[in-house]
């Protein structure tokens, strides 16, 4: 089946107690026994529930993974994975990934004894002087937040399975709708589902995709143990939003692209950085291995005077953390997404004080361009 028919069947069949074409939320905590040792397959919401298990078979068919784990958000599926591991193993990053990920390595599990390079994969030479002995993950973000750079995922892929690697791929920025890390050889995919396989802003969550069943097992374990899988409701709200991933992917990447040429074309702005732009660093790569560009966008001003102009004057956009929701979100990577990066570490990836991020959203794109247009006349 097609990507959209399987978005929409896969995992959410009719309810089978009661005919009903979209599955109840099952919000209960517990689970009665038939008889000591004997239930219905549930027993504790932490362990698993019908929600839960409908979302992971959508999420493990869209990715084409052999299983997927989903969590309260984006960065309890991203610890998971990063627990895979053991003290004393060496993890190679893309240097420009989401604020939030830099934090949890650098503040929280480097104190259990994992290493971490931060490194830019863009550039495979990078990657491969980075490696070590010890290496037993490479992590990328591709496009990175915010800075949009494009790794070739096939190209790491082949250097980890040589040296027998692990390789992830933090996939939010464009959904398996655009891009296909696991057809590129990669082993794990994660995903902050908070974004575009949500699509709606109402619940924050996220999912790890496996290839192997020994690192299904790992993973579900942790998600048992820890206790951050996604909670009935949520799993219904992401479910009811995946079912519209492709249309939705399809006008977003329509809206980003003409949003993008209009920034280019704009005096007042410095510099558009969106991989669907001739003048992306890594534009090529992008054609070669995604579907679409997507609807992220960063873009210089200048100085922070101006940027702070800009975001003040917008009507339409929101000026909010988040990306990936219906609306067109607006913000300002170095004072918000990335204030946990330090600002040494920001100027060397790219984040300027000038920097703007805008999460396209798929409204009338007219209208999206009117108000940056009119708030652009502010600055
Ligand atoms: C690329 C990327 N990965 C992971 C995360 C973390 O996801 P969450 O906020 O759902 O924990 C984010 C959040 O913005 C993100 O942009």
């Amino acid at each position: 089946m097609g990507f959209a028919t399987n978005a929409i069947h896969v995992g959410q069949e009719p309810d089978p107690a009661t005919g009903a074409v979209v599955a109840p939320i099952y919000q209960t905590s517990t689970y009665v026994y038939e008889e000591l040792g004997k239930n219905k397959g549930y027993d504790y919401a932490r362990t698993n529930h019908p929600n839960r298990k409908a979302l992971e078979k959508t999420i493990a068919k869209l990715e084409g993974g052999h299983s997927a784990y989903v969590f309260t958000s984006g960065m309890a599926a991203i610890d998971s994975v990063f627990r895979l591991f053991r003290p004393g193993d060496h993890i190679v990053l893309s240097e420009a990934v989401y604020g939030g990920v830099y934090r949890l390595s650098t503040q929280l599990l480097v104190h259990f004894g994992l290493e971490f390079s931060f490194v830019d994969t863009s550039i495979p030479a990078c990657v491969l002087t980075a490696m070590r002995p010890n290496t037993k993950l490479i992590y990328i973000e591709t496009p990175t937040n915010p800075t949009m750079r494009v790794t070739d995922i096939a190209a790491i892929a082949k250097m980890a399975t040589e040296r027998n690697v692990t390789l992830a791929v933090d996939n939010t920025f464009l959904s398996p709708y655009l891009q296909r890390p696991i057809e590129l050889g990669a082993d794990i995919v994660v995903h902050s589902m908070t974004k575009y396989l949500n699509g709606h802003s109402d619940c924050t969550g996220g999912a790890a995709i496996l290839t192997r069943p020994e690192d299904a097992e790992k993973i579900y374990f942790i998600q048992r143990s820890a206790g951050a899988g996604l909670a009935p409701m949520d799993c219904f709200l992401v479910s009811r939003g995946l079912k519209t991933l492709a249309v939705r992917m399809e006008r977003h990447n329509q809206n980003g692209m003409a949003v993008a040429k209009f920034l280019e074309g704009h005096a007042k702005v410095k510099r558009v950085i969106y991989p669907g732009l001739a003048s992306h660093a890594q534009h090529e790569v992008a054609k070669r291995q995604q579907r679409g560009f997507g609807a992220m966008l960063s873009f210089d001003l200048g100085s922070l005077d101006a940027a702070k102009r800009l975001l003040n004057h917008v009507k339409l956009c929101s000026l909010a953390e988040s990306l990936g929701g219906v609306e067109t979100l607006i913000s300002h990577p170095a004072l918000m997404t990335h204030a946990s990066v330090p600002p040494d570490i920001q100027k060397q990836i790219g984040i300027t004080e000038g920097l703007v991020r805008l999460s396209v959203g798929i409204e009338d794109v007219e209208d999206l361009i009117a108000d940056l247009d009119q708030a652009l006349a502010k600055v």
